[in-house]
């Protein structure tokens, strides 16, 4: 059966990601039949709900997804909540109490899994105390799941790190990033490493350039208050870009299972140039959105948003180059950019081959062909293309780009898991594939910091674009000077 056992006990149950995503995606695997009669969810967090209110809002959450309202209740009545101060240790002996009972009313085996979904400043505390208060089995599994952001930089994610380690083993921690959940993220291994004429030609010797692109149209919401104290190296480029960059760079494992994987996304980001402070400036462009008018509607700038400075250095947009210094990277630039307030939402892949040798196809004059370029759609829209020239119908030799093209139906996409639903169903497989490593996190801190070490000893004059635009003309110039342009122009 494909029925998967386990107590979850959720740290920060009353919290936004619970509602939006924890509670809908556990619902979505119970409706698939891998929660089923033998599981048991407690929330907790310090405010006092009954299990009454709990349930009401757990069935709010996945409100539009359920099958029936009695789908609905059933799934519901196996949470419990319980109020609960992290930093007390008294509270973890009744947290006990509540585990051994559910354990024992739907027999779960003594499979736990410990979602910390809620302040990082929490996570070390937590972790400690859960093994003080002996809530850790030993007949089943005990599995941590923590959300981003793991520190604020390399010191501050050791610490955190030593401190959850001294409760718990390295492979059962469980460091989330929910890209690695994302579908087409997922077939980045599939196009590299199920078509030959694609993994052959994977190297600096076909390939001129990689271009990743992260762009979000929203600003940063009510999120200032975290954001400022962010931006957007830390907060994308730390996480999501160099992890999409490790999968694109990485070796070729010698199986799709998580040890074999990780090891050599690691070695691919060990790989990763560190630049000299005053590089900083030849290789990462940063910006910060002001405000403007764009189709009539009037967009604030990101000092006037709630709970940022007035005067906040913080960056909302970075571009980069980053380089590999290995055989099969050496000399391609992996160019990456991501912000808020830009055109258009969007996260897309474009993997730019070199050119033929010889342009035979215009004697007029020495006009390169367009490159070849192999596109992935990663969000929203889910799909491939691949750019070739072709030639043009007529008694001439001219030459015109033909683009193939695969997007997933509106339909596939919608159905098509989500994030949260794979990263939590793999927990319960003990799969770790989609979850960072602790040396991923090392090697993608030391890379940041330098980075912003650098840019904090300098102070730059912000705002420098205008919201609804794709960044500063910085991040154009960052390709224009090696010969290249951004593929994806919105
Ligand atoms: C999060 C960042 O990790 O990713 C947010 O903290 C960002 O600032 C979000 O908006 C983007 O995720 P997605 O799935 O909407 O691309």
């Amino acid at each position: 059966s494909k029925e998967k056992i386990a107590l979850f006990t959720i740290f920060g149950g009353t919290g936004d990601l619970a509602k939006r995503k924890l509670y809908p995606s556990l619902y979505r695997l119970y409706k698939k039949g891998f929660l089923a009669e033998k599981f048991a969810v407690i929330g907790t967090a310090r405010r006092e709900w009954t299990d009454e209110y709990y349930r009401d809002i757990v069935m709010d959450s996945i409100n539009g997804l359920a099958e029936s309202y009695e789908h609905a209740a059933e799934f519901a009545s196996h949470f419990y909540y319980q109020s609960h101060n992290v930093t007390d240790i008294e509270h973890y002996s009744t947290l006990k109490k509540l585990t051994e009972t559910l354990d024992e009313k739907y027999q779960l085996e003594g499979n736990r899994l410990f979602y910390l979904a809620m302040s990082p400043n929490f996570f070390g505390i937590i972790s400690q105390n859960l093994k003080d208060g002996l809530l850790l089995t030993d007949s089943g599994f005990n599995r941590l799941i923590i959300e981003k952001p793991f520190g604020h930089n390399y010191s501050s994610a050791l610490e955190l790190n030593e401190q959850i380690r001294a409760s718990f083993a390295e492979d059962q921690i469980y460091r989330i990033d929910h890209y690695l959940g994302k579908e087409m993220v997922q077939n980045i291994s599939a196009v590299r490493f199920a078509n030959n004429m694609f993994e052959s030609m994977w190297n600096n010797r076909y390939i001129d350039n990689i271009q990743i692109t992260l762009s979000e149209s929203l600003g940063v919401e009510e999120r200032g208050g975290y954001y400022d104290t962010s931006g957007a190296l830390r907060d994308m480029l730390q996480n999501h870009i160099l992890q999409m960059v490790s999968l694109l760079a990485m070796e070729p494992p010698t199986r799709l299972h998580d040890k074999e994987i990780r090891a050599e996304k690691i070695k691919a980001l060990q790989a990763v140039r560190l630049f000299k402070p005053e590089d900083v400036p030849h290789y990462l462009v940063r910006g910060q959105y002001g405000r403007s008018t764009v189709n009539g509607e009037h967009f604030e700038g990101y000092r006037e948003e709630l709970n940022v400075a007035p005067d906040s250095q913080t960056e909302t947009f970075v571009a980069g180059k980053i380089m590999i210094d290995n055989f099969r990277w050496s000399g391609v630039p992996f160019y990456f950019r991501t912000g808020k307030r830009l055109a258009e939402k969007g996260t897309q892949i474009d993997i730019e081959f070199k050119n033929v040798p010889l342009n035979l196809f215009n004697d007029n004059s020495d006009e390169p062909l367009p490159p070849n370029v192999l596109t992935i759609y990663i969000q929203p829209t889910e799909g491939f293309s691949l750019e070739l020239n072709t030639k043009k119908v007529g008694l001439g030799l001219e030459t015109e780009t033909l683009k193939l093209e695969q997007k997933h139906s509106a339909e596939t996409t919608a159905n098509s898991p989500e994030a949260y639903e794979k990263l939590i169903l793999d927990c319960l497989n003990g799969d770790s594939t989609n979850f960072t490593h602790w040396d991923e996190v090392a090697s993608s801190w030391k890379f940041v910091d330098i980075i912003r070490q650098a840019w904090d000893n300098e102070t730059i004059d912000f705002p420098n674009y205008p919201s609804g635009s794709m960044g500063p003309i910085e991040s154009d110039l960052l390709l224009t000077k090696d010969g290249f342009q951004w593929h994806w122009c919105p």
